[in-house]
């Protein structure tokens, strides 16, 4: 399976901040905000990345990442020449994804569980349909909202209603199978002039195809694109960091943890990062004096 970081976006509940920095480069306490999305992918398996952001944007995701080399995976890179919406990702990304199946993240999600690992894995694994995650929210009609029938079957997925029909609301992570792409070129644009994500779910759905896995209480899921809630973001992280000792949405550790890179490199990866707290916390998993 691959998979898409969608990272372009204009950002403008963030202005001033965003006006000369892309959003997702922006600091969630000591990491770039793309860290956490990308980390979600690597942790479903998936090596193979394309990037898409904005043609301002690209070149410096591009210093950032490279080719992925380091971290024992493949990252490409393409741009979304304006926010014509999520599902354009797709179009975007149609000779890349070269007919398999494929998932895709928004660059400014953040998503935290326990297991989320073993969860995101077998997702990834399901070779029919699409998977996408609700979570319950307290203000829904702020996103595509999912409603479900007395058996707890997924009916309906809506856009930002004014009047949401529940509080579970579709979180920016989705897994498609290899339908993804001519499934996206049959979209048309909504009445905002977007290629919505919802419209592409709704496809699977009326398909029957759709999975919607609910994520508990347990779990964390953010998005990092208001003032608030990129402090909270913020906030989060160092917390759980500084309480467990393990890092949240550090790429090298993940491709340590997942097999994709050895003790050897990690160590490198931990020195290159000089005197960070980050840097230190590496070169102890390197060496084995972390679990
Ligand atoms: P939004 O938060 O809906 O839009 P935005 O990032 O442009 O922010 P604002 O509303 O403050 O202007 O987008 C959700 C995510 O999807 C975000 O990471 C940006 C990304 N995105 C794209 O990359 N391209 C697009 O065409 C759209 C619609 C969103």
């Amino acid at each position: 399976m691959k998979g898409i970081v969608l990272a372009g976006g204009s950002g403008t509940r963030l202005h001033p901040m965003t006006l000369v920095a892309s959003k997702q480069l922006l600091p969630v306490y000591d990491k770039p905000m793309v860290y956490y999305p990308l980390c979600t992918l690597m942790l479903a398996g998936i090596c193979d990345i394309l990037l898409i952001s904005t043609p301002a944007d690209l070149p410096q995701f591009r210093r950032l990442l490279g080719d992925g080399e380091r971290l024992g995976i493949r990252i490409s890179y393409a741009e979304q020449p304006r926010p014509d919406g999520i599902a354009q990702a797709f179009l975007i990304g149609r000779d890349w994804i070269n007919g398999e199946p494929c998932a895709l993240i928004l660059g400014d999600n953040l998503i935290h569980a326990e297991n989320l690992s073993a969860l995101l894995c077998d997702v990834g694994s399901r070779p029919y349909g699409a998977t996408v995650f609700a979570y319950q929210v307290r203000h829904p009609e702020r996103y595509g909202v999912v409603s479900f029938d007395a058996g707890g079957r997924a009916v309906e997925i809506v856009e930002k209603p004014t009047t949401p029909k529940s509080n579970w609301a579709v979180t920016g992570l989705y897994f498609y199978d290899a339908r993804v792409t001519d499934l996206a070129a049959a979209i048309r644009p909504s009445l905002r002039g977007e290629l919505e994500i919802t419209d592409l779910n709704r496809l699977y759905l009326e398909d029957g195809s759709l999975t919607v896995e609910k994520l508990s209480r347990g779990c964390a899921w953010l998005d990092a694109g208001t003032p608030n809630s990129l402090l909270q973001a913020a906030s989060f992280v160092q917390t759980i960091q500084a309480r467990t000792g393990m890092l949240i949405g550090c790429p090298e550790e993940v491709a340590f943890r997942m097999g994709y890179i050895d003790a050897a490199r990690l160590h490198r990866e931990g020195e290159k990062l000089g005197k960070t707290e980050l840097g230190r916390v590496l070169v102890e998993l390197a060496e084995g004096r972390l679990t």
